[in-house]
């Protein structure tokens, strides 16, 4: 179901007392500060030590747990690694997949994407799935080209029963920590095909019920003109999703 989200990605930040601190601060604040502001679901998405002692934190209501990857496989002897159901068994309803990082750094492709989706939706999480496109790929023009294949081959194998489930993010990955931030025109074509690539391949429902979030120097002081274009459902933050202060800011941009 669409809704106004805002989803912070801790990246690898944090030891457990700062995590503990960053989210009693941002639950109190946004708690003393929003009542009576529309409602916006809170993701906040830590490193896997911290989740448990996180999600006991968050106090349920508006806030939501979610981790910032899985595994593609269900359990075994895969050294290192952390699965579906027990992300599940930790309380996390969301998970982040496709994020650009993973991609770049440890070579994530569709193929493996497709995979993990699955076990994510297998075991009740809901995947925030990334997209977006490199400074290289916007300067030759090929922006839309792009991110039809990442849609098509990543995500649009899924049912229309799983794809109920999928929140999608766009994130240009020449935005990611860079300050350079995708104007809101930017922002809301990119969204508008988003959502036009979802009716293409499933119907119009399903296009207008999914949230799409941006994500990509999103702060405090550009999130309210961001999220007030049509397209754009809320933000996924990295940098200012540390700060309490600027965190909470954003969620008040509705
Ligand atoms: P920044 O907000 O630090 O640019 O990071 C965005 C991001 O990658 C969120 O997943």
């Amino acid at each position: 179901m669409r809704k106004n989200m805002v989803a912070g990605n801790w990246k690898m930040n944090t030891t457990l007392p700062e995590a503990q601190a960053l989210i009693s601060e941002i639950v109190h604040m946004v708690q003393d500060e929003t009542t009576g502001s529309p409602a916006v679901e809170v993701v906040v998405c830590p490193p896997f030590p911290f989740l448990l002692p996180v999600g006991k934190l968050l106090q349920g209501g508006q806030f939501h747990l979610g981790a910032q990857n899985c595994h593609q496989k269900a359990s075994g002897a895969f050294t290192g690694e952390v699965s579906a159901a027990m992300l599940q068994s930790v309380g996390c309803e969301y998970v982040i997949l496709g994020h650009s990082e993973r991609r770049q750094y440890f070579r994530e492709d569709d193929e493996l994407l497709s995979q993990k989706l699955k076990a994510a939706l297998a075991a009740g999480l809901k995947p925030i799935f990334c997209v977006g496109e490199t400074l290289e790929t916007r300067e030759q023009g090929d922006t839309f080209k792009h991110l039809e294949k990442q849609l098509k081959d990543g995500l649009f194998h899924l049912s229309n029963e799983e794809f109920d489930q999928v929140t999608v993010a766009y994130e240009p990955i020449w935005a990611i920590g860079t300050g350079k931030t995708a104007t809101s025109q930017q922002a809301q074509e990119v969204h508008a095909f988003i959502r036009e690539q979802i009716a293409r391949a499933y119907d119009a429902k399903a296009a207008l019920n999914t949230s799409i979030l941006y994500g990509g120097s999103c702060n405090a002081q550009n999130a309210r003109e961001l999220f007030s274009q049509p397209d754009v459902d809320g933000g996924l933050i990295g940098g200012a999703a540390l700060k309490s202060r600027d965190f909470t800011d954003i969620i008040k941009s509705f």
